[in-house]
């Protein structure tokens, strides 16, 4: 297959972890007969420094015309001065919308030669491995009205049937292609909103005869993350809920470094970059954990690219690597040797 690719590196450690995500996408398209064009655009703090513009019409017009977008990170501390409309987040922030991104999938797996890295038990987490669809455009991010006075302030949390239709689809196409079950978060004892959430997931369920499904109220299913994650597989919820939760989801495995994530809409087009932000303390030093970039380019291929097998083919290299023995600094042990990000993204590469 020939695919275009929009390639936006960033700042602080995203050049880094996106040219190794690069690196291993040719690698791939080597092995398996593809065809990956790379064109290169900007965004975030570059792009304020280079167009005035965290998100310039290039760079739209770019993505615009790709099959999917890798991004690396934004941000730093030469821009956090800045108004708000010259913040580097700003251009992750308007691409999602731009794009009508509206589902955030981050899967949570544990590695099992990293299971110390969790600042939980070893035997809660060894058998983690769940996905978080968090809707992304809509709910109280985006309702209206919104506003503060002195006296009271307010915001609005709004759902469209629609709305609540296509992110709910999403999740039990996911969980066909993963363990079978579905948990849908929600706070239906409370809010109207989530009510009409669980109707829409009750209707839909019907559709998927094959799929397990709960529902789960969003405070019991913040605990039950960390006293039994494992019980999870994939896991829907409205925007707000979802950041939250796949916040605390984050940490379950122990690494920042790891985690890997895609923003996506029905027609297969999709932004995939890792969790982490530009971590401006590494940047530019050859120490950054490449393995969340890549990872998020194996689930570009995956769910951008119908890719399963190769997408596969990385994470299981990835998960080899780790099992030799082999760490960038921020997982490296006392007794383990570090390596770069050059030298990592090699290991990887010879695995392929
Ligand atoms: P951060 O994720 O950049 O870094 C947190 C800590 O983890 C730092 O000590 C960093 O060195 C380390 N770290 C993160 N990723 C790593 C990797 N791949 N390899 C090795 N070490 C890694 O979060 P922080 O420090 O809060 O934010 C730094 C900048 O990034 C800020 O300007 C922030 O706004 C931005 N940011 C951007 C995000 C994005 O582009 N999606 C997300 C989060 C923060
Ligand atoms: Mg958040």
């Amino acid at each position: 297959m020939e695919k275009r690719v929009a390639v936006l590196q960033g700042d602080g450690i995203g050049p880094e972890v996106t040219a190794a995500a690069v690196k291993v996408l040719e690698v791939v398209a080597r092995r398996f007969n593809h065809i990956f064009h790379f064109n290169y655009g900007s965004i975030g703090g570059e792009a304020i420094d280079q167009f005035n513009n965290p998100l310039p019409e290039e760079t739209i017009a770019l993505c615009e015309s790709s099959d999917a977008v890798l991004l690396g990170a934004v941000g730093g501390p030469k821009w956090d001065q800045n108004p708000s409309e010259l913040r580097p987040e700003k251009g992750l922030l308007a691409i999602r919308k731009h794009f009508d991104l509206f589902a955030n999938l981050r899967p949570v797996k544990a590695v099992p030669s990293l299971l110390q890295a969790s600042p939980l038990k070893e035997d809660i987490v060894q058998e983690v491995d769940m996905m978080i669809v968090r809707e992304l455009t809509g709910g109280i991010y985006f309702g209206q009205p919104s506003r503060k006075t002195e006296a009271s302030a307010v915001d609005t949390l709004v759902y469209t049937r629609e709305e609540i239709e296509r992110i709910v689809d999403k999740a039990f196409e996911l969980a066909r292609l993963r363990k079978g079950k579905v948990t849908s978060v929600d706070k239906a004892n409370v809010l109207e909103s989530s009510k009409l959430w669980r109707e829409v997931v009750e209707e839909k369920r019907k559709g998927y005869p094959d799929i397990e499904v709960e529902h789960q109220l969003v405070d019991s299913a913040a605990m039950k993350l960390i006293t039994n994650p494992a019980a999870f597989d994939v896991i829907v919820t409205e925007n707000m809920f979802g950041d939250i939760l796949s916040d605390e989801a984050s940490v379950i495995t122990g690494s920042l470094g790891l985690l890997p994530s895609a923003s996506v809409r029905s027609d297969g087009f999709g932004l995939y970059e890792p969790v982490h932000g530009s971590a401006p303390d590494v940047a530019g030093k050859g120490l950054a954990n490449p393995a969340a970039a890549i990872l998020s380019a194996a689930m570009m291929l995956r769910y951008s690219f119908d890719m399963e097998t190769e997408a596969a083919a990385i994470e299981e290299a990835v998960n080899t690597v780790f099992e030799d023995g082999y760490f960038t600094t921020d997982l490296a042990g006392r007794t383990d040797r570090a390596h770069s990000t050059k030298e990592w993204t090699d290991k990887v590469i010879d695995e392929l």
